[in-house]
């Protein structure tokens, strides 16, 4: 039986949800400080020319694919490439963004631990060790970090289960203006902070002799994971965009949108770290050591505030990493639905079990599991490295050696430019089929090399 495809309903709910996709704890916890060291506003120049000439390249192709086809990324393997081995690559862009599910889910649940602190205890440590022991305490507890797990995904599957256009249109549609909103009033507040202009010098203050080789290895990677490329989910989330969309200006809206949101983020987060007189980070610690400590001494002058913001921040935070968690959960059900017949609901369910149980083992493994080791790291660490360093970018040079060397160049063409009716895509046709055969494919391989040689 055919059934029919959701799909989303105009051209602002396609770009929130990609973007949505997009804007994650990437933009909050790695990008701000990557700025910060690696030369400022020259680094700034840097990211956005990797973004225009590398990533969007990228992102179009699997939009491309998932556009075209209008099916989730094994089916759309099937129908492109029938009963060649190109099914792999979709069978690899189900399991890859279920991986990286199953642990982000484990820190969007400590997020939401944090939220509820937030709003019921508030932050009150003395120094920064005080906050670290907390984190350190409530991370390998086996208990409160799995139940903040379970609702975590149980919200994920909450929306998705509700289906395309009434569950992640509808969560996107509210969720990024939210977003938006409060990250531009924390940075309102963080830059009025006394101290604040050496965390905003630190972020504009351009040093060209930081841009080296290394750099731009690092600005290409960024903008990878920021993309949420290479993993099936813009494929599967473009599958649901109308024919008649013109997917160059959605792919354009939602690299915007990401820059832009990674922008604020660090004008909301290194005035505070500086104006708090602490070094500025990266990864987690930022979000649930440097920051409960810069609420906790933020508060000995305005309490009422400083609680405010930091359940203002930990809002953002727990909505950021929903809409990105959401998109990799659909992969899945698509998956699911499409190719093996099942309900939506069905589909939501094993998903929810599969993504739990890894999650949980990844939880424990700050704790009771702390011993089991694989490659040297923990689970938790050895699903992270192999995902964002090797199945994301693997997948991404797939897909795009997929678009520019095996699809038909009539048929990317048609897609590109909406049949021959988009004219400004017309004319950039040719520039994007170069970046696409000849610069994306070597680019790829030199992060997955920097990954790998890190
Ligand atoms: N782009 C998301 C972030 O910045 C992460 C992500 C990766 C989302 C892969 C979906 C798929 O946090």
């Amino acid at each position: 039986m055919e059934r029919r495809r959701e799909l989303f309903g105009g051209r602002s709910a396609a770009i929130f949800a990609l973007a949505g996709s997009a804007i994650g704890l990437g933009n909050i916890w790695r990008f701000p400080y990557m700025v910060g060291q690696t030369g400022g506003a020259a680094f700034i120049i840097i990211y956005l020319v990797c973004c225009l000439l590398l990533s969007l390249p990228i992102f179009l192709a699997e939009a491309i694919i998932g556009h075209r086809t209008q099916a989730g990324t094994f089916g759309a393997m099937e129908q492109l490439a029938p009963g060649t081995k190109w099914k792999w690559l979709g069978l690899l862009t189900v399991v890859s963004p279920l991986i990286i599910l199953s642990y982000y889910s484990v820190v969007g649940g400590w997020s939401i631990g944090y939220l509820w602190q937030s709003v019921t205890a508030g932050f009150h440590a003395s120094d920064i060790g005080t906050v670290s022991s907390a984190y350190e305490r409530f991370i390998s507890a086996p208990w409160r970090p799995l139940f903040f797990h379970t609702l975590f995904l149980l919200g994920c599957a909450a929306i998705v289960s509700a289906g395309v256009k009434s569950g992640i249109e509808k969560f996107n549609k509210i969720s990024m203006p939210l977003l938006f909103v409060l990250i531009v009033l924390i940075m309102c507040y963080s830059i009025a902070l006394p101290g604040a202009s050496e965390g905003v010098a630190y972020l504009v203050k351009p040093d060209f002799s930081k841009i080296t080789p290394s750099a731009v290895a690092a600005a290409m990677g960024q903008s990878f994971f920021s993309l949420s490329l290479g993993v099936g989910t813009i494929l599967t989330y473009s599958s649901y965009i109308r024919r008649d969309e013109n997917i160059f200006v959605t792919g354009l809206g939602t690299v915007a949108f990401d820059l832009m949101f990674a922008l604020i983020a660090g004008f909301a987060i290194m005035p505070a770290v500086f104006a708090a007189g602490i070094k500025p980070g990266a990864g987690p610690g930022l979000i649930f050591e440097t920051l409960p400590y810069i609420f906790a001494k933020m508060g000995a002058a305005a309490p009422w505030l400083s609680a405010g913001v930091a359940v203002l921040f930990f809002v953002t935070i727990v909505f950021a990493a929903f809409t990105s968690a959401i998109s990799m959960f659909e992969v899945g059900v698509a998956y699911l639905v499409e190719q093996r017949g099942l309900s939506r609901r069905r589909a939501t369910v094993l998903i929810f079990i599969g993504t739990w149980l890894l999650g949980a083992v990844c939880s424990l493994s700050f704790g009771p599991l702390s011993g089991v080791k694989i490659f040297g790291q923990t689970i938790f660490g050895f699903c992270d490295m192999l995902t964002s360093n090797f199945l994301m970018t693997f997948g991404g040079l797939l897909f795009v050696l997929f678009v520019g060397w095996k699809m038909d160049k009539s048929a990317v063409r048609d897609e590109f430019t909406c049949g021959g009716t988009a004219r400004f895509n017309c004319a950039v046709f040719d520039a994007f089929w170069f970046l696409l055969r000849y610069v994306a494919p070597p680019a790829i391989v030199i992060i997955f090399l920097t990954n790998f040689l890190a």
